[in-house]
């Protein structure tokens, strides 16, 4: 009969059959004859007690599949008595959908146990820079490297001066020598260790290489009637600072400021089912919106019927004819930006039908036509609000940019943002558009126009473009577009 080392067996294997056997309170040999025994009485366990994982690939989280989780970190536990508090600081990051992958230095082993990490981690805890196992392939490169934040807790005062030297004789220096993640430290030691001016000396030199730490706290230690600074800061806001390094907050440069859209076309009504229209499909509108409630504006969009989903966070008034549209925009003032991207029809039937227009031996019935009300033209010459900025788009055929000059005097708007919408160009409907930026040097409301031609680029480049300008405008501060 062949005998079975479980020393051989495969990595995953061998975790698995410890933590059952961890579970059950079994030796680990006694576990492989219970789950023999229960093989061939066909009553064995599901073979999944804890999540045991294969061997991570060499992707960074974000290019990995699945939903969750979100992020990973590799959690370095050093050799202090606040040891015990990462075991904790696990089960705090992946409350937040954060994986985590624990390395324990010689001396933790002396407050914590692997399997304890490995169990409350679900995955393989990592000890040795000369394991074979995870070695054959410069395992310590992959765990300083394949995860998108390193939390070193508690950072012990060795620790910090084997980082500061630039050491790399154990698995953990090693990995904080060789990555290029940020480095979250959570330092934890008596307070005449935190003092030292050795450890002040390594505190301010990782300070300086870019190395972010949270705590020490103040308060007793756990030696019997010490107190001062250096008690490891607590699970909960070592995950925050953690989940704040890994998910910095979005800038919102139009935070507080009111912006108001409209986009796509009018429908003016003939009869009950008939109606005039044109081919906007509301895109670039919509674009306009999604950017700016992106960089923090409250936005307000009056949409003509499109084909579209409204933009997340956006308030959507949907609208069908110029006369609606009009009554929406003026019931959203006071803004502080207006962009008029609607294509609003110039002109509608005088006398709507009420009933369906029949066809009859008179001929074609006679369509009056009447204009519309003049959108821009309303609102940007209000006297009482008026917003600060008011935009108006120019959908053109011909002649652009000397029709598009001469709306923006028409108009009284600030800027003109000129397309030209011949056939050719694909813009109706399509998803690129060509624009030029036609505005007063200086912001005068006389003075030299300066046209600011914009290369061919998608829908949501331009809109990218144009909040950067409304940024710099209302703040006076420049906005990177996003890539
Ligand atoms: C009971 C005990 C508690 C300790 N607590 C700490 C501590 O809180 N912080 C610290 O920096 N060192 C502490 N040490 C010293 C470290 O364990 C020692 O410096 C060790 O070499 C650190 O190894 P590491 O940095 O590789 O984990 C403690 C030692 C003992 C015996």
């Amino acid at each position: 009969m062949a005998s079975l080392t479980i020393r051989k067996l495969d990595e995953t294997v061998k975790t698995y059959l410890r933590l059952r056997s961890a579970k059950n309170r079994r030796s680990v040999e006694e576990e492989v004859r219970v789950i023999l025994r229960e093989l061939i009485e066909g009553r064995e366990e599901p073979l999944t007690p804890f999540a045991v994982r294969p061997a991570p690939s060499p992707a960074p989280t974000s290019q990995r599949t699945g939903a969750l989780p979100e992020a990973s970190v590799t959690l370095i536990i050093g050799g202090g008595i606040a040891a015990y508090k990462s075991l904790d600081l696990i089960r705090r990051l992946k409350e937040r959908r954060i994986e985590v992958r624990c390395v324990l230095t010689k001396a933790a082993q002396e407050f914590v146990t692997s399997l304890a990490a490995s169990a409350l981690s679900h995955e393989r805890v990592y000890t040795d820079l000369f394991d074979p196992q995870s070695e054959f392939d410069a395992g310590h490169i992959r765990l300083a490297r394949d995860c998108d934040l390193i939390v070193v807790a508690p950072a012990t005062a060795d620790l910090m001066a084997k980082m500061a030297g630039g050491h790399a004789d154990d698995l953990a220096s090693a990995i904080l020598l060789a990555t290029n993640r940020k480095i979250l430290l959570a330092p934890a030691m008596n307070p005449l260790m935190w003092n030292n001016a050795a450890t002040r000396r390594n505190v301010s030199l990782l300070q300086r290489d870019g190395v972010v730490l949270i705590g020490p706290n103040s308060g007793e230690m756990a030696e019997a009637g010490e107190a001062g600074t250096g008690r490891m800061s607590e699970a909960v806001e070592i995950a925050a600072a953690a989940e704040r390094l890994l998910r910095p907050p979005v800038p919102r440069p139009l935070a507080g400021k009111r912006v108001l859209i409209t986009a796509g076309p009018t429908h003016e009504p003939i009869d009950p089912v008939r109606y005039i229209a044109n081919r906007s499909s509301g895109k670039q509108g919509f674009a306009i919106a999604a950017a700016a409630q992106a960089a923090g504006a409250e936005v307000i969009l009056v949409s003509g019927p499109v084909d579209l989903s409204d933009p997340q966070g956006v308030t959507v008034k949907h609208v069908e004819s110029a006369r609606q549209m009009l009554e929406q925009v003026q019931a959203s003032l006071p803004v502080d930006i207006a962009i008029f991207a609607a294509a609003v029809a110039d002109w509608r039937v005088a006398s709507e039908g009420e009933q369906k227009l029949k066809k009859t031996s008179a001929g074609m019935p006679p369509l009056q036509l009447v204009e519309n009300p003049d959108i821009l033209a309303t609102i940007s010459k209000l006297t009482d609000q008026r917003p600060p900025l008011v935009i108006g788009f120019a959908a053109e055929t011909e002649h652009l940019i000397d029709n598009a000059k001469s709306k923006l005097d028409r108009k009284g708007c600030d800027w003109i943002v000129a397309n030209d919408v011949s056939p050719a160009t694909g813009v109706m409907g399509g998803d690129r558009n060509t624009v030029h930026l036609i505005s007063r040097k200086n912001g005068e409301s006389t003075g030299e126009i300066a046209v600011d031609s914009w290369p061919a680029m998608t829908k949501e480049q331009v809109a990218t473009e144009l909040v950067a300008r409304l940024v710099k405008s209302v703040t006076g501060k420049s906005l990177e577009p996003a890539s």
